[in-house]
């Protein structure tokens, strides 16, 4: 029986993905680049076996549940087919359990792919560099490129070979994670990107001003500036929301509270706290701040949480192999 663990952690766009340019092959639009966090795990075990199944954090999924994930071996298997392996005609068990709240949107489908790219493509036989680990984890889930990657990545736009993340050299920085509560029932990343590109009027400008802001940010990095990578991660935030506002019919992922939290952080850097925010496809909004103020930060922003904790994060590992399987 072959079998393989793997680890992954979710990632946050500092430049974000919004909009992509093939759905198949999830294509972006334009580039983006993030922070792969050191917490909030997927660990995903994938063993070949008689037929697919999917359990997730112990609650066997049914074809709905598991509908992406066997989608996702039967690109493996074909990866295998090419490659002549004669594992290609064999189904898989595949057992995730997220250390992270999978509903709350903390990004859990860039460490899901991203773990079940490494794990199964190991099972499978098959021996891919990061880059085309990262490449086939893209086909899961765009951001889960990201996740591949240790600390910071850039996921350059392109065909299906050039489509891949890398790391990227940045100022060290923490990222403090605050949960914000709601009722709210979000539209999915990928059903909120394509009613963005088909319906918001300012859908090119964002594509086109998403490439410049990307050249910036890499610039900002390579330079340390932190200051200049807080702005920019901010700005680009508000301006993926505004993108999705304009969309008909209207589509809003922050809460009022999440306004609130943009209010404390903007609070927090005139008090001399250097602190910018950011948020994906929901109400959750992240943090970053020199690693010498995450602390105060997290304290500074705890009340605004749902359950009082503001969690610190650092830049975490690539998605990688564990157990007997990563010797
Ligand atoms: C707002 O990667 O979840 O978090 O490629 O359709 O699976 P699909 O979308 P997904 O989108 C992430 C969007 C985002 C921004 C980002 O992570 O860059």
């Amino acid at each position: 029986m072959t079998q393989a663990t793997a680890r992954a952690y979710p990632n946050i766009a500092l430049v974000k993905y919004w909009g992509k340019a093939n759905e198949d092959l999830i294509l972006p639009a334009a580039g983006s680049m993030s922070m792969t966090l050191d917490d909030f795990a997927t660990t995903t075990t994938v063993t070949l076996d008689e037929t697919d199944s999917f359990s997730l954090n112990g609650a066997e999924q049914g074809e709905a549940g598991a509908s992406r994930v066997i989608a996702f071996l039967d690109l493996v298997r074909n990866f295998a087919r090419t490659a002549g392996l004669d594992t290609a005609d064999q189904n898989a068990r595949v057992v995730s359990v997220n250390e992270g709240p999978t509903a709350a949107g903390m990004a859990s489908s860039a460490s899901g792919f991203a773990a079940l790219a490494v794990a199964a493509s190991s099972a499978y036989g098959l021996e891919l560099s990061i880059r085309d680990l990262s490449r086939l984890a893209r086909r899961g889930s765009g951001s889960a490129s990201r996740s591949l990657v240790d600390r910071f990545a850039v996921w350059h736009a392109g065909d299906d070979q050039s489509s891949y993340a890398e790391e990227i050299p940045a100022p060290d920085m923490a990222m403090i994670a605050v949960p914000v509560a709601t009722g709210q029932k979000a539209v999915s990343s990928r059903k909120g990107m394509v009613a963005t590109a088909t319906t918001s009027p300012f859908y090119p400008a964002w594509v086109t001003s998403t490439e410049e802001i990307l050249k910036e940010m890499i610039g900002a990095c390579k330079d340390s500036d932190f200051t200049l990578v807080g702005e920019i991660a901010e700005t680009h935030a508000m301006r993926m929301h505004a993108v999705i506002a304009a969309s008909r019919p209207s589509i809003r992922y922050l809460s009022p509270t999440s306004l609130e939290v943009f209010d404390r952080i903007a609070q927090l850097r005139a008090d001399g706290i250097e602190t910018y925010g950011t948020a994906d496809a929901g109400p959750n909004v992240f943090a970053i701040t020199r690693p010498e103020h995450a602390e105060v930060v997290s304290e500074r922003l705890r009340d605004l949480t749902k359950d009082g904790e503001a969690k610190v994060l650092r830049p975490g590992r690539g998605a990688h192999l564990v157990g007997d399987d990563a010797l």
